[in-house]
């Protein structure tokens, strides 16, 4: 079982704003479904609140929702409080972090992997991806290789693909 981390994060490491993200690049979207497709995502349970009711759960993934209410449930989503019990809950499935910010900083320790998509836009936000300091992570991969894709909605993007102590 590998655990990865997945996020999309605009100019200055924004990634959230009132609850949401400030953005829409469904090429994204469909990256974040392509990487995470037929394994189990762990969010916080903020993250689970802002995802739109009609994707939730999540399709064709285990959605595990980590919590500090032990009475907290919604359908299709399947709750937890410690870490352990989310590795548990994986079984054995790999796992992909999908934030937010809290869950991110709670599950640091066991991230060797990073999927990061770099959105060239300038925008205020209230929550931020964390920093990937080189060394220990290291870029291993970028699409486009040199550049930046364009969306359909104009804005520039691009996916970087980190790993910690460079292991490639
Ligand atoms: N750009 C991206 O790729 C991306 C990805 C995901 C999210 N986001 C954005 O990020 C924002 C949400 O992030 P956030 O950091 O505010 O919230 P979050 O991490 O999604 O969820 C926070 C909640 O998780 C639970 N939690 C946190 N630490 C915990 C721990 N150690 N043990 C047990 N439960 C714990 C708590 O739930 P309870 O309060 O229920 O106890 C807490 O309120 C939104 O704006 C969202 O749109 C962006």
């Amino acid at each position: 079982m590998s655990v990865g981390a997945i996020w999309a994060t605009a100019r200055g490491g924004v990634m959230g704003r009132d609850g949401t993200m400030p953005w829409h690049v469904p090429e994204d979207l469909r990256h974040f479904a392509e990487v995470t497709a037929g394994q189990a995502v762990v969010m916080g349970r903020r993250t689970w609140d802002a995802l739109p009711e009609r994707f939730r759960p999540l399709a064709d993934r285990r959605n595990l929702v980590q919590t500090r209410d032990p009475a907290w449930s919604a359908a299709g989503a399947t709750s937890f409080t410690e870490i352990a019990d989310g590795l548990r809950l994986a079984e054995g499935m790999d796992i992909w972090v999908i934030g937010g910010r809290q869950i991110f900083d709670a599950w640091a320790g066991l991230i060797d992997l990073a999927e990061v998509t770099a959105i060239d836009l300038d925008v205020d936000g209230d929550t931020h991806a964390p920093h990937l300091a080189t060394p220990p992570w290291r870029v291993v991969a970028r699409d486009p290789a040199t550049g930046w894709h364009t969306s359909v909605r104009g804005l520039r993007y691009r996916f970087d693909t980190l790993r910690r102590n460079g292991e490639s």
